[in-house]
């Protein structure tokens, strides 16, 4: 059966139904627990892209049935010769070669774009955390199709109702023992003018400073402009978010952020995002001081939210801790895939 693989536009109200199928379909069979996608996030998607990216979003239909997606996605500003190619197909529609065919077309682009590695993601097992994917089909087509494996990820979920306070006074107590000549500060975008650049300096270490593993993933080049362009996109795209920071009262520097978001679209669920620490302040205990601040203050924000997610390098131990500290719990795991042309 022959695969027709279509852009999704804007403009053409079908195309965007079409693709909500295939994701819809995807997101119940990978990862139900995570906020389901909506019509109103997916045209912000195109509305309103982040800044230094560039996605090209296809469907996929077979005899007039949509069977799949392929999302590709590149780089202007940063990791210029990276594409990320994502694909779903079907639990229904599989092991019939649409998933080859989406990942030829999606390569194809990637090399017509003169890119020289393509980077993906699928479910992964993982036996030590008890997390088991739902089948094994994205890591085989993952290696059948010439991709290694570069780095596995584990997404924690923290269910507020089961939040230890006493636990999180505890981790508080600890923190603030050790740090003293630091103060707090938190805000909602747009990030405070005579901070702004602090917070770029900060922003484009996370992949200097995070696990990679074989990923390849350059640091992002972050300016402070960069960061308005990005909270402009981030608020256009109906999302609030909550950042608490630590300032170094010696040189008035930020030196630890953390921040947690949402969309207006789900009102049980939060995204915890970054969490920073420059190096030269590490030891502080200041990552565990933003990210318990932080949480306490978002959920007086937003009662209604009953989850919290965030994702980690399984190998970032340090992050890991602070996150099982607070109650964190994992619930889904990744494999990111790499292929060099
Ligand atoms: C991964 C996915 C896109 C594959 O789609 P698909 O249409 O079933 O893939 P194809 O039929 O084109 O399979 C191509 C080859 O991959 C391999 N493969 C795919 N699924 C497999 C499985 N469960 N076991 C072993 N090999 C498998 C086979 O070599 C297959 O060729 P063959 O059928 O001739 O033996 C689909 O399973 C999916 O959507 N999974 C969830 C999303 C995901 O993980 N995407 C990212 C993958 S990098």
């Amino acid at each position: 059966m022959s695969l027709q693989i279509t852009p999704v536009n804007p403009s053409d109200p079908s195309s965007l139904d079409q693709y909500l199928v295939a994701a819809t379909v995807l997101h119940k069979h990978e990862t139900p627990a995570f906020p389901p996608p909506t019509r109103r996030n997916l045209e912000r998607m195109f509305d309103h892209p982040w800044p230094g990216t560039v996605q090209e979003t296809y469907v996929a239909l077979a005899a007039g049935e949509v069977v799949g997606f392929l999302n590709v996605e590149h780089y202007t500003e940063d990791n210029l010769d990276k594409a990320n190619v994502e694909i779903g197909v079907s639990p229904a529609h599989r092991r019939r070669g649409f998933g080859r065919e989406l990942l030829a077309f999606g390569e194809e682009r990637a090399r017509d774009l003169g890119k020289k590695t393509v980077n993906s993601h699928s479910a992964w097992t993982l036996p030590e955390l008890n997390l088991v994917a739902p089948d094994e089909d994205g890591p085989a087509f993952a290696r059948a199709m010439g991709y290694r494996d570069a780095l596995p990820e584990v997404n924690r979920v923290l269910d507020l109702s089961t939040v230890d306070e006493s636990a999180l006074d505890e981790m508080l107590a600890h923190a603030r023992a050790k740090a003293d000549g630091y103060r707090l500060i938190r805000w909602n975008d747009p990030t405070p003018d005579d901070i702004v650049h602090d917070i770029a300096y900060l922003d484009g270490r996370l992949l200097a400073d995070a696990p990679m593993g074989d990923t390849g993933w350059e640091p992002m080049n972050v300016d402070a402009e960069r960061i308005r362009r990005t909270e402009e996109a981030i608020i256009a795209r109906g999302r609030t978010s909550f950042h608490t920071a630590m300032v170094h009262e010696e040189t008035g520097r930020v030196v630890a952020w953390t921040t947690i978001n949402a969309d207006d679209q789900c009102e049980w669920h939060g995204w915890q995002q970054i969490t920073i620490v420059d190096p030269d302040h590490r030891g502080h205990r200041l990552g565990a001081l933003v990210k318990v601040e932080n949480l306490r203050w978002y959920r007086e924000e937003n009662p209604k939210v009953t989850r919290i997610d965030t994702f980690n390098a399984a190998e970032n131990s340090y992050m890991i801790s602070i996150n099982e500290q607070m109650g964190f719990r994992p619930q889904y795991a990744f494999q990111n895939w790499r292929k060099d042309f």
